[in-house]
């Protein structure tokens, strides 16, 4: 079976959720299914939600026999609705954020620069929102907030300004075209500098186009309510916009009172949900990059609910 995706920080995750016979997860990101795998080889029941028909296709053939034994159950569905796969509650839930390999592997896609295909870049194809769909009819001043904002990209005004001039002369509808117009943008010629900002802005208009951050920061309140009380939560984050939603919303959580420190007495209410884990991220070990390159950014949090 052809690689689809390699699990980033497995031992961590399993040193966290503690998988065994008895324990029920939801996977919120299945992907090729690499940290179910390893939460079913501990004897637990998983049930495995994607957005992405793709992965759980893929999933279908290569847990036929979890299937059959009924200890997986596999879902098509967005995690920001994870309350819904599960009428009780569970043990753990794992998020890990973000594309896959074989998503990004795939140029019919269009989530990769480096990948000749159409600018799509749906993790769905049912949402009607495609990264050309954005480039080609968005307005100069969003397009520039979305390469900035979402791609931490410093000549966002520079490369929205040259796909709104390139527009106007052609539908920019592949992978390719975007590459070119984002060289053609960054002031000087050093590759390593284009791959960067094509990089950002693919980055940028993934994000856009599949809603990523309205969808975790949805999701993490419906997973701390499906947990049951000690049921571990963990996500791992790829970049530092979903990484900062992820810590706030378990620094928030993990205190009583969240009122502004200037109002004397409390009046919000807010109760502590939870407890947090990881002080500090986890991160990937150099080992793991070796083998992995794409786990060199990953950053997993984990929370206790209380
Ligand atoms: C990094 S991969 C997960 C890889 C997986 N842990 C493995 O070991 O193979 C992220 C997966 O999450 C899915 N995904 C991203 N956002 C999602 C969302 N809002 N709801 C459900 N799945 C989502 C993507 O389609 C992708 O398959």
């Amino acid at each position: 079976m052809t690689t689809y995706h390699i699990p980033a920080l497995l031992k961590e995750t399993l040193a966290i959720l503690k998988p065994k016979k008895g324990k029920i997860f939801i996977d919120g990101t299945l992907g090729g299914g690499g940290h179910t795998a390893a939460l079913l080889k501990a004897g637990a029941k998983v049930i495995g939600l994607d957005r992405d028909p793709e992965a759980i296709e893929f999933c279908k053939i290569k847990f036929k026999s979890a299937l059959d034994g009924k200890n997986l159950k596999l879902m098509h569905g967005n995690f920001a609705r994870i309350d819904e796969c599960i009428a009780g509650k569970v043990n753990g839930i794992l998020l890990d954020l973000g594309v896959s390999s074989h998503q990004i592997d795939t140029g019919e896609r269009g989530f990769s620069f480096s990948k000749a295909g159409p600018l799509d870049m749906r993790m769905n194809k049912g949402i009607s929102a495609t990264a050309k769909g954005i480039i080609n009819n968005i307005a100069l001043e969003d397009l520039s907030d979305i390469i900035r904002n979402y791609g931490g990209e410093r000549f966002a005004a520079k490369i929205a300004k040259k796909i709104i001039i390139a527009r106007k002369q052609n539908y920019i509808g592949t992978t390719e075209d975007l590459a070119r117009i984002v060289k053609a943008a960054i002031p000087d010629n050093n590759p390593a500098h284009v791959r960067h900002s094509q990089a950002r802005v693919f980055q940028a208009l993934r994000i856009a186009v599949n809603m990523e951050l309205d969808n975790l920061a949805a999701a993490l309140p419906k997973a701390l309510s499906t947990l049951k009380p000690k049921g571990r939560l963990v996500v791992i984050a790829y970049h530092s916009l979903e990484d900062k939603i992820v810590k706030e919303f378990f620094k928030t959580e993990a205190k009583d009172c969240i009122c502004d420190p200037k109002i004397p007495a409390c009046l919000c209410k807010h109760k502590k949900s939870l407890k947090i884990l990881t002080k500090k991220p986890s991160t990937a070990s150099d080992e793991e990059v070796k083998l992995n390159p794409r786990a060199k950014s990953a950053k997993l949090r984990a929370a206790e609910k209380l």
